[in-house]
Order: structure tokens, then C-alpha cells, then sequence
């Protein structure tokens, strides 16, 4: 029964089993047990900030058989506010999805999108970016945002510094993520809830050596990459995932935050990575863009007005299969609500399919081959 099921799992969240390493890249297949069911990886996680993946209800989601989706502690803090996802049954029932969530802690969104107030050793005063009131979010008050909502996995509260940072400042940045990373380890929690640490170092491989260590001897469920593609550029994002990816516990799962672009994502799996997020395939679906195996590309554009083709030829989702481009261009056209969900279910479909891809060739021992074929084959922008 369902009910049997979720005791079952909430008993066994937690674990991961890496089932196939690849021959010659660190890439590896696993399951994660959360709350709320399995979770295959390598795994990319849809964003829902505001309690919903945009424009694709939770039957959708399902349909396109996605395990877990990422929620927000900042956004969901501010509206509607923990106390009233906790009193209408916790994020679940609330937004009425009953796959796994993970929720950022809200450090980074703090950071990102509130004006700054001050830091402490407490955690962070911050004007909200809603109300413009004053508030306080620290690693006690994160965990205790994110044991309310009730998501599966929360993340441990973190300063990720932005690019450029000096050395100085990424320093005291790793010292206040790791005394954080205490306080959120021990913090209480949702019954079957798990969490990760972050680590953060911004450019200094040293710092993100330490940090991960430090974090590692807490003994989280997992490990997160933390300040990468903060606008150091393409070549220290690399560098980033190589330098904290092998200083992590082999045996728990590893998360590259808020990455991103299909190449990024191909090319951290062979660096050992499981688990991505990023608003990419959504927020580009809203303005039109839409994402395929070898690039992307506008679909309001003029030459697909009479363009009888699917938005991708070899893609067979249910929305290539039923729709033109010519019909989904008239849709952006007209500023029908449609057109955003069609390329939004679709450019889903594309992480969808990558994720399968990637997983059958670190089966095969072929993931290397694939992954220079992906890179040879991919562009990041088309049109
Ligand atoms: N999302 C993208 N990067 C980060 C990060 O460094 N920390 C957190 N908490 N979330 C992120
Ligand atoms: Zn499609």
C-alpha cells in the first residue's frame, strides 16, 4: 500500500547505493532512498521556487517521470510562509506532489536577491526583496524553515561568496559555512528529512579541499558543490567541480548547485557528480527558447512560420509527437498561456532523455566516448 510504502521509506531515506561505475571516467549510476520514493541518478532536479515547477502541474511532472523536483527556503519563507505550508500538511500537500523534494537552504537566495544588512556568526539580516521589511535567516532558523516545510532533503545553510572574491574573504566565507554546517547537522528535523553540506571555496582549490573535508567529518547524507558559475567563467567551473568532487566521501551523493547547461551536466557526471539543478530548461521555455540534443534555438523566429516540423526531430515526446513548430511559434505569437507549457514539458523531456543516455553508457563502460561525442555535438547557442 502507499502508506506502507512512504514507512518504508522514510526507513530507508538516506541510503545510496552507487549500482555501475564507469571504466574509465568517475561516473557512476545510483539510487538515493528519500521520504518520498527512489531517486536515480545521475539525476537532473526541475526548479520549483514557488511550490510549483512553472507551468507543469505535478501529473505532468510525473508523466515525465521525474523522481524529484528542488523548493525554495527563501521564496517559501516570505510567501506563504513555513507556518502555513505546515499547517495545510507540509510541502507535499501542499502543492499536491508526492515525488522527492529537496529545498535550498536560502543562504545563496539571501545572498543573491535581498539587500544585505549584516552578517554574524548567527547567520544573515537581510531586507526582504518582497516586502522590503527586515528579517533574519541563519542556519537555525533554515533548518527549522525546512523541518516545517517537511522536504526530504534540506541543505545546510551556506554563504557562497560572489565572483570575484579575494582569497581573504572566500576564507572567512568557508569558516562561516562550516560553523553553519555544525549547528544544521545537529538541528532537528522532519521525520525521514536528510541533509547535505555545502562546500564553498569560490576559486581557491586549497579552501574547497578543506571545506569539503571539514564537511565530510560531520557525516552528512550527502555533499553539495556550492559557488560554482557564480561568473568565474567556464574553465574555473571545471576546475571547481574537479577540486571539491574528489575530496568528497565516494559513498554519498554529490550535488552541483544551480548547473545548469547540458555540457556542464555531461561533462561533472565524469567528474563524479549525481545531482544538478537549474532554472535553465524552464526560464528559457517561458521566453521561447527551446532546447534540443545539439543546441538551442528561438521558436518565435520568423523562419518557422509555416514550419510543419516538431520542435525536435528525433525527440518523441509527447509534445513533438502532436505539435508543430509553426503552431508553437503562433502560440508565443499571440501570448498564448500554452506555449510556454509546450516548450517547458519539452525542454523537460531533453533532461529527461539526457539523464536516461547518460546512465545506459555508465552501464555500458561507455561513458567517455559519449561524453566526446556529446561535447563535439552540442552547442550551447544556435539559432
Ligand atoms: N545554488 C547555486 N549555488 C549555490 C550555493 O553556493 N549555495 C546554495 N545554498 N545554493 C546554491
Ligand atoms: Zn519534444
Amino acid at each position: 500500500t502507499a502508506e506502507a510504502e512512504q514507512r518504508e521509506g522514510r526507513a530507508q531515506a538516506g541510503r545510496f547505493e552507487v549500482r555501475a561505475r564507469d571504466a574509465e571516467t568517475d561516473a557512476r549510476c545510483g539510487v538515493l532512498q528519500t521520504a518520498h520514493g527512489p531517486v536515480h541518478t545521475p539525476v537532473f532536479m526541475p526548479v520549483g521556487t514557488q511550490a510549483t515547477v512553472k507551468g507543469m502541474t505535478p501529473r505532468e511532472l510525473e508523466e515525465l517521470r521525474i523522481e524529484i523536483i528542488l523548493g525554495n527556503t527563501y521564496h517559501l519563507s516570505e510567501r506563504p510562509g513555513a507556518e502555513v505550508i505546515e499547517r495545510l500538511g507540509g510541502l507535499h500537500a501542499f502543492m499536491g506532489w508526492n515525488g522527492a523534494i529537496l529545498t535550498d537552504s536560502g543562504g545563496y537566495q539571501v545572498f543573491s536577491l535581498a539587500s544585505l544588512r549584516e552578517v554574524t556568526e548567527d547567520g544573515v539580516r537581510f531586507r526582504s526583496h518582497v516586502d522590503g521589511a527586515e528579517r533574519f535567516l541563519g542556519p537555525d532558523e533554515a533548518m527549522e524553515i525546512q523541518r516545517r516545510l517537511g522536504s526530504d532533503i534540506a541543505m545546510a545553510f551556506d554563504e557562497c561568496p560572489p565572483d570575484p572574491s579575494d582569497r581573504d574573504y572566500t576564507c572567512k566565507a568557508v569558516q562561516r559555512t562550516l560553523d553553519w554546517a555544525v549547528r544544521c547537522a545537529r538541528a532537528p528535523r522532519a521525520e525521514g528529512q536528510i541533509v547535505f553540506g555545502i562546500v564553498q571555496g569560490g576559486i581557491f582549490s586549497d579552501l574547497r579541499e578543506e571545506c569539503a573535508g571539514r564537511l565530510a567529518d560531520l557525516g552528512f547524507d550527502g555533499y553539495a558543490i556550492g559557488g560554482v558559475s557564480v561568473g568565474e567563467g567556464e574553465e574555473l567551473i571545471t576546475r571547481g567541480v574537479e577540486d571539491t568532487a574528489r575530496h568528497l566521501p565516494p559513498h554519498r551523493p554529490r550535488y552541483l548547485m544551480g548547473v545548469g547547461d547540458p555540457a556542464q551536466i555531461v561533462d561533472a557526471v565524469a567528474r563524479g557528480v549525481d545531482m544538478f539543478d537549474c532554472v535553465m530548461p524552464t526560464r528559457l521555455a517561458r521566453n521561447g527558447t527551446v532546447m534540443t540534443r545539439r543546441g538551442r534555438y528561438p521558436v518565435k523566429a520568423g523562419r518557422f512560420r509555416t514550419d510543419p516540423a516538431p520542435l525536435e526531430e528525433e525527440c518523441g515526446c509527447e509534445v513533438c509527437a502532436r505539435f508543430s513548430r509553426a503552431y508553437i511559434r503562433h502560440l508565443f505569437n499571440t501570448n498564448e498561456m500554452l506555449g510556454p507549457r509546450l516548450v517547458t514539458e519539452h525542454n523537460l523531456q531533453v533532461y529527461g532523455r539526457l539523464q536516461e543516455e547518460m546512465r545506459t553508457h555508465i552501464e555500458a563502460g561507455t561513458y567517455a566516448s559519449f561524453a566526446r561525442s556529446f561535447a563535439a555535438e552540442y552547442r550551447g547557442v544556435r539559432d
